[in-house]
């Protein structure tokens, strides 16, 4: 079964996405709010309180899809909600009390390497040091079904359908080499002036081609909260210039484990006979990420810390964190998968 990949469709239609199914008091507060206007009031008290009760904030599906909904704001929007509502005050209030608490979560969960060495050089230490074993890619490649890849799909399109656009946020932040560095990154992943090479828009061409919806955010009543963890994370690293670095590591540790399971990801759909159209975006990341990794460590991450040395220890957080939050998700998503059922919250239409 080979697949083509239907004309292009506009992109104009695929923005802004629908506000998703609250999965909770936080998050039906918050679109509540969105929805309504002025009508309800966010209480930052009660996203605290929201967040002591969590017994693992990395898999509460309220806090992660309020939090993922406040950061949309600052993307691609809600459709019927007002694009003012980016920078009022009590939406950001409410929003900082789930960083807040998110962060704190994280950190108390990773324990904080410290930059001892040469950070290009730990950077891959980490990497190799949190490969434990066949992962996701090794399953996609070898055992996966049709149906799974189709799932793994609808994971990745909350982040890959905007690929790229939360380590954007740091381009500003950055200067010289660490900033050219990350440019450099962030136009092969945008396409190097050929729209259609966008890596979201190859993504999304993939996502036709498996017969799934490439409006951005379709998905997101299906997703669980790990996917909305993993894309918090850039998001809350990207909006943060005091967490520049660690959005940095997070990229480096990004790139550093793509290339190789990318190619395991397109062996997997040409063992399906899905075809080349249905490979592109994986087939693309072998390559491209073989060079962004090497990028991102060496003068992206090296640059950084040679220009900001006291940010050497957040650039290993964010790898950490980068690492950790997808780690656990492809693991989740592979269990399921071995047990013969799905991650989804419901089921495919
Ligand atoms: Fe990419
Ligand atoms: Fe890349």
């Amino acid at each position: 079964m080979t697949l083509t990949a239907p004309v292009s469709t506009r992109t104009d239609d695929r923005w802004p996405m629908r506000l998703p199914e609250p999965r909770g008091e936080v998050s039906e507060l918050v679109i509540g709010r969105l929805r309504a206007g002025d009508g309800i009031r966010l209480e930052p008290d009660v996203a605290t309180a929201a967040t002591r009760r969590s017994p693992s904030l990395l898999d509460d599906d309220d806090v992660q899809l309020a939090l993922f909904v406040l950061y949309e704001l600052h993307y691609g929007g809600l459709e019927a909600v007002d694009d003012r509502l980016e920078w009022e005050p009590e939406l950001l209030a409410f929003r900082g009390e789930l960083e807040r608490a998110y962060e704190a979560e994280l950190r108390g969960r990773i324990p904080q390497p410290h930059a001892t060495r040469d950070i290009p050089e730990a950077l891959f230490a980490l990497v190799e040091a949190a490969d434990d074993g066949p992962g996701l890619s090794a399953w996609v490649e070898r055992d996966a079904t049709v149906d799974q890849v189709r799932e793994v799909l609808v994971h990745r399109s909350i982040y890959t359908l905007k690929e790229a656009d939360p380590h954007s946020w740091a381009i500003p932040r950055l200067h010289g080499r660490a900033k050219s560095a990350l440019v450099e990154i962030q136009a092969d992943e945008y396409g190097g002036g050929r729209p259609e090479r966008l890596h979201a828009e190859i993504f999304a061409k993939t996502m036709r081609v498996m017969g799934l919806d490439d409006r951005y955010g379709a998905y997101a009543d299906h997703v669980p909260a790990l996917v909305y963890a993993s894309m918090n994370l850039m998001s809350m690293l990207g909006l943060q210039r005091r967490l520049r670095g660690a959005i940095v590591g997070h990229l480096a540790a990004f790139e550093m484990t793509s290339s190789i399971p990318c190619r395991a990801y397109a062996n997997g759909f040409r063992r399906l006979g899905l075809g080349d159209d249905a490979a592109d975006y994986f087939d693309e990341h072998v390559e491209a990420d073989a060079v962004h990794e090497q990028l991102a460590a060496h003068d992206l991450a090296g640059g950084l810390v040679a220009d900001e040395p006291g940010l050497a220890d957040d650039i290993l957080f964010g790898a950490c964190a980068c690492l950790t939050v997808d780690g656990r998700l492809c693991g989740e998503v592979r269990r399921a998968f071995e047990a013969g059922g799905s991650a989804l919250r419901k089921a495919l239409p």
